[in-house]
């Protein structure tokens, strides 16, 4: 087991990740897309940004609660979906939720999950949202979205950035997918990673087969069946305007769209009744062209901002940069490697050690700048 209190940062996570987990298994979460270009503008962007801290005051008793649809949260983030989580760490997706309920935050599970909803519904509960990829068999895909509404999930968030499969030359080659592909080369990879090998593929193994996709159909899970239907639930390059109407038609929690850029968008997805948007480039993981995230931010602040809830994505590392995207006009930001690399490391208390991390940089910096509640985080701290 890795000395979880011996990592001080989310870039320790992430080196720490590369040791334990193959290295297909590490390319699919750190890679991007084509020549990740948009995974470095990211970050450039997000690193650009300088504050003019305010003093003095007092900025004892800092406050992180953020009010969140009515409620609140115990600080302005939520943890990503990330398809593929469970293949991180055993059932990492209950980790997940876990780790996010007791930090007071949402968790929003992937539709590409090794848990089911309903199980991590029932077992941990929280502010669950659900992830939702519209897949070509759309009744199959509204049925998803009854099960899981009625398992209680809080939002529905719909990908809109994904049309077709990205262009990811690391996982090609790897022969990356679910179920897995037990090639030569990564069955070597696999016994070079003992940890990994042994504290998660085996414990699928013993508990009754290799990791599946637990919110598909069990059609899907069965070999026999699944060449016939496989096709039907992969990505849709049809998903429209119309389809998100019928989602919110659909959906009676809040609804969100994850994948919004273009200040345009945003404006419709609120006029068809988006509780929220997710400012998001997939983590520079589709378009590498794509807008860094953060300069996309105040455009679609300046649409839409105060009428919807506005999360943004794509290179957050640093509780600073939540206190960058709150300045920038965000409501809270997520994060997708950073606590997935937690959870390759140390399952639940791998997450809750980076979200401590996060908590802790985050309160650092609002004393640092200046501020004692997030609502005072606002535009005025940000230099030029
Ligand atoms: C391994 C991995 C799997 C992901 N799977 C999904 C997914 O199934 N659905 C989705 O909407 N986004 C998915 N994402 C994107 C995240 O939700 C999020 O937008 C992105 O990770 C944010 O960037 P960050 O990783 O720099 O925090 C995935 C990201 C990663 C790293």
């Amino acid at each position: 087991m890795t000395d979880l209190a011996g990592l001080y940062n989310v870039a320790e996570f992430r080196r720490a990740a590369k040791r334990r987990l193959p290295k297909w298994l590490f390319e699919y979460i750190d890679g991007a897309t084509e020549d990740e270009i948009a995974v470095r503008n990211n970050r450039a962007a997000i690193e650009r940004i300088r504050i003019l801290p305010r003093a003095p005051f007092d900025v004892s008793n800092r406050d992180l609660g953020t009010s969140l649809f009515g409620r609140t949260i115990d600080m302005p983030m939520l943890i990503a979906p990330t398809g593929g989580a469970g293949l991180m760490w055993f059932e990492a997706e209950l980790g997940l939720a876990r780790a996010a309920k007791a930090a007071g935050i949402p968790y929003c599970m992937a539709t590409g999950s090794q848990v089911p909803f309903e199980r991590v519904a029932r077992e941990v509960g929280g502010r669950l949202w659900f992830q939702l990829y519209v897949w070509p068999a759309r009744e199959i895909t509204y049925e998803l979205v009854r099960r899981v509404a009625a398992a209680g999930a809080e939002a529905l968030v719909v990908t809109v950035d994904t049309p077709v499969s990205p262009n990811r030359e690391y996982n090609a080659r790897n022969g990356f997918g679910v179920p897995l592909r037990l090639t030569a080369a990564n069955l070597t990879d696999m016994t070079l990673h003992p940890r990994w090998l042994l504290g998660t593929l085996l414990k699928y193994v013993l508990a009754g087969g290799l990791p599946e996709m637990r919110n598909h159909p069990p059609e899907y899970n069965r070999r026999r069946t699944r060449p016939a239907i496989a096709p039907r639930l992969g990505l849709s390059d049809t998903v429209d305007r119309a389809e998100i109407q019928r989602l919110r038609d659909l959906f009676p929690g809040k609804l969100l769209v994850k994948g919004i850029m273009h200040p345009q968008d945003a404006l419709d997805m609120v006029a068809l009744g988006a509780d929220g948007l997710v400012v998001s480039n997939h983590g520079g993981r589709n378009l590498d062209a794509a807008m860094a995230t953060f300069d996309a931010l105040p455009g679609v602040v300046a649409a839409v901002g105060g009428k919807t809830t506005i999360i943004v994505d794509s290179g957050i590392r640093r509780g600073l940069d939540i206190i960058k995207a709150r300045a920038l006009g965000a409501d809270l930001v997520q994060t997708g490697r950073a606590t997935l690399w937690g959870a390759s490391v140390g399952g639940e208390a791998g997450v809750t050690r980076v979200l401590d991390l996060m908590r802790h940089e985050l309160t650092t910096a609002m004393a640092n700048v200046g501020v004692r509640t997030i609502d005072e985080i606002t535009a005025d701290l940000l230099a030029g």
